[in-house]
C-alpha cells in the first residue's frame, strides 16, 4: 500500500550498507511513497556493500562521504542538489559505528583512540550534517531531520558499550540544533529510538540474540522491525508531522514504558533454580 507521502520530496539517506541496513529499508519506503534522493556511504561501504542494487532499485545517485568528514559532507549536500534540481526536504542519519565494540574492547577497559571515533562518527558527525546543511542553507522550510538512536542512551543495557554514549550525545545534538534551526529556518531535527534490530551494526552488540528475545517478550507489541522502523521514517519525513521536532521518538513496542512484563517473567522464572530466590 502507497500513499504518496513524500511525493516531490527531495533528500538524502546516509548510511545503507545492504539489504539488513534500517537505511535501506528507509531507502525502499521512500521511494515507493515518491520520494527523490541520494544515498551516501563510506567510499569503502560504495565499493564493497551492494548499495549499487539499491541505487538500481530506487533510481538513485550513489555519493560517498566519510561523515566525519565536513568536507565530503559539503559535497554530497551540494552535489544532491543539484543532482536533484533543489533544496532538500529531509535527512536520514544511519550511521553507527564503535570500534571498542568491534575490538572487544568493555566499557571498563575503553581505548580512549576508538572511543573518540565511537563518539565522532556515531554522534559528532549528525553535529556536522546539521551544521553543514544549515551553513549552506540546503533544507527547505519544514524540512526533517531524522537520526536513529537506542534506548541505552536512557538506561544501560549490558554490552552496549561506548555506543549508549554516543546515542546521549546524539539525542542531545537533536534539541540543541532542533531549536537553532526550527527557530532560524522552520526545519525539524529529531532522533528516533529504535528497537534491536539484526543488521551489521547491531549484530555487533555483544549477547544480542538475548537482548532481542528479552525486549521481544518485554514489549507489548513486540520489537519494531527495519520495515516498521522505514515506515515511521516516512511519517516523519511527511508533512504530517510538520511541529514535531527536537524530541526522541521512541519506536519500540512499547519497551520503553515497561517495567516487567508476564511473558519476560515466565522466561525469567524458567532458568532459576528452586532454592535462587532465597538468595535474592
Ligand atoms: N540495529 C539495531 O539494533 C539498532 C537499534 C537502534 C538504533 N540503531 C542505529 O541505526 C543506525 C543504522 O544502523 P543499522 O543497524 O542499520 O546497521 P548498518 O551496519 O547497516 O548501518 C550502519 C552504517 O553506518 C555506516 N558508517 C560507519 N562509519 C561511517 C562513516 N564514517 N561515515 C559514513 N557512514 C558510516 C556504515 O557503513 C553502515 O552503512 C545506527 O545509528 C545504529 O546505531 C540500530
Amino acid at each position: 500500500m502507497t500513499y504518496n507521502l513524500l511525493k516531490g520530496k527531495r533528500g538524502i539517506i546516509f548510511g545503507a550498507l545492504n539489504d539488513k541496513s534500517i537505511a535501506w529499508k528507509v531507502a525502499e519506503a521512500a521511494h515507493r511513497e515518491g520520494a527523490i534522493f541520494t544515498l551516501s556511504n563510506t567510499p569503502v561501504a560504495c565499493r564493497m556493500g551492494d548499495l549499487q542494487d539499491l541505487a538500481k532499485q530506487t533510481n538513485s545517485e550513489i555519493i560517498p562521504a566519510d561523515a566525519t568528514n565536513v568536507k565530503d559532507i559539503e559535497n554530497v549536500l551540494k552535489t544532491s542538489m543539484e543532482v536533484l534540481g533543489g533544496k532538500l526536504d529531509f535527512l536520514l542519519h544511519s550511521i553507527g559505528m564503535s570500534l571498542n565494540v568491534r575490538k572487544k574492547r568493555e566499557y571498563p577497559d575503553l581505548d580512549y583512540n576508538y572511543f573518540t571515533k565511537t563518539l565522532d562518527i556515531s554522534a559528532i558527525s549528525f553535529h556536522k550534517l546539521i551544521q553543514t546543511a544549515y551553513k549552506m542553507d540546503a533544507v527547505n522550510k519544514w524540512g526533517s531531520i531524522l537520526a536513529l538512536s537506542y534506548i541505552a542512551a536512557q538506561r544501560t543495557l549490558s554490552g552496549y558499550n561506548d555506543m549508549a554514549d554516543a546515542k546521549a550525545l546524539l539525542e542531545s545534538i537533536a534539541r540543541s540544533f532542533g531549536y537553532i534551526f526550527g527557530r532560524d529556518k522552520k526545519v525539524r531535527v529529531n532522533t528516533i529510538s529504535q528497537s534491536p534490530t539484526y543488521t551489521t551494526a547491531g549484530s555487533g552488540v555483544k549477547g544480542v540474540d538475548g537482548l532481542i528475545d528479552f525486549s521481544e517478550r518485554m514489549s507489548p507489541l513486540g520489537n519494531a522491525d527495519a520495515d516498521d522502523c522505514a515506515e515511521y521514517c516516512v511519517v516523519m519525513f511527511s508533512d504530517f508531522t510538520k511541529k514535531v521536532t527536537m524530541q526522541n521518538l521512541y519506536h519500540d513496542g512499547g519497551f520503553s514504558s515497561m517495567g516487567m512484563s508476564l511473558q519476560a517473567m515466565m522466561q525469567y522464572n524458567k532458568s532459576l533454580k528452586p532454592d535462587d530466590s532465597q538468595d535474592i
